[in-house]
């Protein structure tokens, strides 16, 4: 059983949305009891919230039902997860300042990492103060990246 975690900054929009679609793709390929699957923010400004509502609509509009509840990222995920993999870099910095560069058992990554038909995206761009249009690019770039994500993970890749 492989644990995989999606880190954004306020886990409202964009990490919520990871967990979305990369659930409904194993689902698509009956793989969902292999992986336990969560989101966290950075910060703890949104606990406890649903997705925002804008990402709620937008992620619906493409059939995806996004569950979630806000929480932040604590000290035991580095351990509990294998694979971490955060939405922008300033993600990662964030996360770093929080495991206080200890060891810990967790691989980081880069959603964009993952990105094929998106390939060159450096990170998925924070939709929270913008337009409509920012939450449909969100979107578009998890559904490639996620793709390639469940491919990697079937082979074995990652
Ligand atoms: P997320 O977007 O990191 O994709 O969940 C944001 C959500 C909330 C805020 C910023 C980004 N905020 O400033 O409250």
């Amino acid at each position: 059983m492989k644990k995989i975690l999606f880190v954004c900054l306020g886990n409202i929009c964009r990490s919520p949305a990871a967990e979305g679609v990369f659930l409904a793709k194993l689902g698509e390929r009956n793989l969902s009891s292999k992986f336990i699957v969560d989101s966290v923010g950075t910060s703890a400004w949104h606990m406890g919230e649903r997705a925002d509502e804008r990402m709620l609509h937008h992620a619906s509009k493409r059939s995806y039902d996004l569950q979630s509840r806000a929480r932040k990222v604590k000290e035991s995920d580095f351990d509990d997860f294998d694979l971490i993999i955060a939405m922008d870099q300033s993600n990662v910095r964030n996360m770093q300042k929080i495991c206080g560069g200890r060891k810990h058992h967790a691989k980081y990554f880069l959603m964009t990492d993952f990105c094929r038909e998106y390939q060159g995206e450096k990170e998925i761009p924070d939709p929270y103060y913008g337009g409509e249009e920012g939450f449909e690019k969100v979107l578009d770039l998890l559904e490639d990246s996620c793709e390639e994500l469940v491919r990697q993970l079937e082979a074995g890749e990652v």
